[in-house]
Formats: C-alpha cells, structure tokens, sequence
C-alpha cells in the first residue's frame, strides 16, 4: 500500500469515527440550504466578522492590559511621562501602544472593528426594516436583534473606559451620573455597574469584567440565538422575476438561482410565488466561498484603517485627573443621539411624582434613548403581517413603515448634531446656549417635515389602504405572493 492511500485510509476512519459520535452525514442537509443572492445580506455578515475579529484582537490586548488604577512609575518610551507615576491601566495602554510588538496595530484594529461593528449592526438593521424583513413570523430574531444592537453599544462604552485617560474618564463620568439618576434603584444600579462612586478603584476592573466577560459572553449568546432562528426560519427572499428552474441539493433545498441549470437531482420548475423554498446558492460551497470573500475584504479594510488612521490618543490626553475636565467631552459618534438628548433636556425638566424624585438627566439620558429603543423593538407588532410572509417588500410600496423609518434616521441624526453642539456653536460662532431652543425645535419639527415628506412622495396620502403595511400593496401578478405557510424546505 502507497503513503497515499495509507494516509487516505487513516483520514477515512477518522471520519467514520468522528461521524459515529456526532452523525456527521446528517448534518451534511445544513449543507444545502439556500441563500439568496442579495448583496444587502452581506451586512449581518460583516457585523458577525467583526465581532469575531474584535474578540481575537481583544484577547491579544487583554494579554497586555493591566485593569487596575494603582499608581504605578512609567518607565516606557513616550518620553513625557518617563519617571512619573500614572495609573496602571493607563500605563499599560501606553505600552500595548508604543512598546508592545504590533500592539498599536492591534489595538487601532480593535477600535475600527468596535465601529465597524457597530456601523455594520446599524445598516444590517435598515435593511430588515426597509424590507420588512421583520414581520411576521420573524418578529423574535428582530427583538433579539434589538438586544444585540444594545449590548454592542454597551461593550464599546465599557470599552472606552479602559485606558483611564482624561478624556474617556470624563465621558464615563456622565454615564454614572445617568446611572445614578434613574428612580429608586439609581445609586444601587449605578454601584453595581461602576463598582462604587465613579471613579473608585473597583471602577475599572469592573467594567474590565464587563468589557471582555459578561457582554462578550451575552452578545455571542444572542448571536448563537440570532442565527439559530434564521437557519430555522431561512432567509427572506427578494420577489422572484419569474418562475425559477432550480436544483435540489442533497438538504432538500431548492438552489442555485434564478434560470439555474439543473444539476445533480434534476431541475425543478419553482412557481415565483411558491414561498415554501427559498432560491439561492447552497450554503457549501457557494455560499461560504462569498462568505470567506467577505471575511477577507471586512479584515482588509479594517487592516488598512489600523495602518493608516491613529485612535484614541491617551498619550495627548494624560491619565485621568478627578480636579480638571476637558473642555470638550463627547462620546462617539454611535452614542452622539443619546448624548444629544441629554443636552437638550432642560433643566427644569425634574419633578417629584409620589415622592420619587425624577430629574432631567434620567429623561434625557436614559427616558428618551430607551423610548426610542422601545419603539423599536415593538414595531413588528405595530406593521402586523396577520400571515407569514417570505418575501422582502420594496419600500418605495410602504409608504407608512417607509416613512416611519426615515423619521427615526432622521431624529437620531438631528439629536447627534445637538450632541455635537459645542463644535456647532464654534463654526456658527455662537453659544451653546443660543443654540439650544433651535436644536429643540429641530428634534420635534425636522423629522415630522421627514416623514410626513416621504409618506406625501410615496402616495401614502392617495392610498385608501393608508398601507400601515399590514398588507402587501401589490397583487400576486406583480410577483409578491401573499404567504400561505412558513417555508418548508428541509
Ligand atoms: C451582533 C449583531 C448582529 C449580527 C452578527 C447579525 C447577523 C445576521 C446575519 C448573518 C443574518 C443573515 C444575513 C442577513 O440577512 O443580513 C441576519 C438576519 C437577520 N437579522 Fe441580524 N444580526 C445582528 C443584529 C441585528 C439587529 C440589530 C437586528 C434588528 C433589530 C437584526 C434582525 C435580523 C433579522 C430580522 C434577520 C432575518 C432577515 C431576513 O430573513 O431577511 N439583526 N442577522
């Protein structure tokens, strides 16, 4: 016997072994299953690569970091801080930074892939609302969806805190005093998060703990969850052009796309209405090759933004200092809306009610951004589908969801330019205080003009239906099948 086929014999029984214990063959349908060939599908992916990759490059910076506020002598390379004592987080940022082998570029890399991150869940997001994608019966990965947007905003808030400079100190600052401000439970709470009176020295090693344990741990979860649903639940898929000739793969599904040539299993004439089977390329090897491409191009861009764009520079900065505030403090730019709440909440917004003391920062800072995602994690039950539906819709038939969802851009844009007030004052060579009531008024008066706009454009006003969404606008002769029953294709 040939090394060859001795080798091939040894891999054939260790997969006959291994397929014994976890019946490996029969999780080969997985395999088949469809996904449609929609670019704007691609963006889920993206936001899960990053998380991937800001786990990998977490662990690189977690070797190096030191969660502790002590005061400890730097002896590193930035010259300005040689021989003074700063706090230990702080120092071991400076030197995963300047003297730690790739460490600038990993740590630059975990901070561009937090954003991408985040930028990638928030796109991923229009796309399912601006097709509907959401309704029912995939209401719960929507609500879970919800979950992941906010614990991701989460986790780079926590994240920010780490390196215990002037700058991000400050900003965590305010955290704990929306913490603090929530009725009844606030100082508890605030306690619990902060461990203590922001900044003590549990401060930070408890947020560490948060920063690279609990949320981590409850974003994969839910994205073990988030994806789970979606196997079950298959893809959404955009309206058919016309009957499709697919193959049958070995999963059972219908695949290979529209006008496909049949393959193993023959072709198969599926009708464009028939939502019982999803058309798209079969997971393996089409669909994971696409997928791979996606991976390497989310990890080039992130690379090139490591190599050419610096990061939070704590160097500048210095370590956080409790008797001096930086005369411009601002979160970034994804918590930019719930910081220009804050802002313009006035003052006299802080009442008592039953003897429960509730002040404006609470309405600001936590009352409002939670009633924003309130609003969105109930929408799929406001634009109810009574029946399944399987196939995306096109917005421009929505007038109602459309406009709804062009006034929540918009108030989230309107709030981040008010949370950017200090800087818009300067180039208007005005006060922040002059600012304010226009700010105001633009947050209630810009996003209405917004929706009430977009829903006049779309015809919203001549619809008799006034197309809540609660049906489909076309007719099945336009190609929208109305669904009968959840897609059966396993
Ligand atoms: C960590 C964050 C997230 C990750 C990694 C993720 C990942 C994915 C992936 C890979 C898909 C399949 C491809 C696609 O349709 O893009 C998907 C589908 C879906 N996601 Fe997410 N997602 C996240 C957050 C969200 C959020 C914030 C929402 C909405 C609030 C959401 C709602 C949905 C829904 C409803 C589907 C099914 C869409 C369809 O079948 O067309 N996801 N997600």
């Amino acid at each position: 016997m040939s090394r060859i086929d001795a080798a091939t014999d040894r891999a054939e029984s260790a997969y006959d072994w291994v397929d014994s214990r976890l019946d490996l063959e029969g999780g080969s349908d997985f395999l088949g299953k469809a996904f449609p060939a929609e670019d704007s599908f691609l963006l889920g992916e993206v936001a899960l690569f990053c998380f991937a990759i800001l786990v990998s490059t977490g662990t690189f910076l977690a070797f190096f970091y030191e969660p502790s506020t002590a005061a400890v002598e730097y002896g590193g390379s930035v010259a300005q801080y040689q021989g003074q004592e700063v706090p230990a987080a702080f120092k071991s940022v400076l030197n995963i930074t300047y003297d730690v082998p790739f460490g600038m570029f990993l740590r630059r890399m975990h901070h561009w892939a937090a954003h991408l991150f985040v930028a990638a869940i928030a796109l991923h997001m229009l796309r399912v609302f601006f097709t509907g994608a959401y309704r029912n019966p995939r209401e719960p990965n929507w609500l879970v969806g919800t979950g992941l947007a906010g614990l991701a905003m989460f986790a780079a808030y926590t994240g920010y805190s780490l390196p215990y400079d002037e700058f991000a100190s400050t900003a965590v600052g305010i955290g704990y005093n929306v913490a603090a401000s929530v009725p009844i439970v606030g100082d508890p709470l605030a306690s619990i998060v902060f461990g203590g009176q922001f900044p003590t020295s549990a401060t930070i090693p408890r947020l560490f703990f948060l920063h690279v344990f609990l949320i981590p741990a409850a974003i994969a979860g839910l994205i073990a969850v988030h994806m789970a649903i979606l196997v079950r639940q298959k893809h959404t898929e955009a309206q058919r052009d016309g009957d499709v000739a697919a193959a049958e793969t070995s999963g059972g599904t219908a695949a290979a796309g529209g006008g496909a040539e049949a393959t193993d299993g023959g072709a198969r004439l599926i009708d464009r209405d028939d939502d019982s089977v999803v058309i798209g390329l079969p997971a393996f090897p089409n669909q994971a090759a696409v997928s791979a491409v996606v991976f390497f191009l989310t990890m080039a861009v992130l690379s090139l933004l490591a190599g050419l764009l610096p990061v939070h520079n704590i160097a500048e900065y210095g370590p956080n200092d409790p008797a001096s505030t930086p005369s411009l403090v601002m979160p970034d730019w994804f918590l930019m809306w719930g910081y220009g709440f804050l802002k313009l909440t006035p003052s006299w917004l802080s009442f008592d009610v039953l003897g429960i003391h509730v002040s404006s920062e609470f309405v600001g800072g936590l009352l409002l951004p939670g009633l924003v995602f309130v609003a969105v994690a109930v929408w799929p039950f406001i634009d109810r589908a009574e029946k399944p539906e399987h196939f995306t819709r096109n917005y421009l038939d929505r007038p109602f969801p459309t406009a709804v969802g062009i006034l929540g851009v918009t108030l989230v844009m309107v709030a981040s330019i008010a949370g950017m007030d200090v800087i818009l004052a300067e180039i208007l060579g005005t006060s922040t205080a002059v600012l304010r009531p226009y700010l105001t008024a633009a947050l209630v008066l810009v996003p209405a003009a917004a929706g009430t706009l977009t829903y006049a454009i779309l015809g919203g006003f001549e619809d008799d239906s006034g197309e809540g969404g609660a049906e489909p606008t076309m007719s099945e002769d336009d190609g929208t099948a109305s669904a009968t029953e959840g897609s059966s294709d396993d």
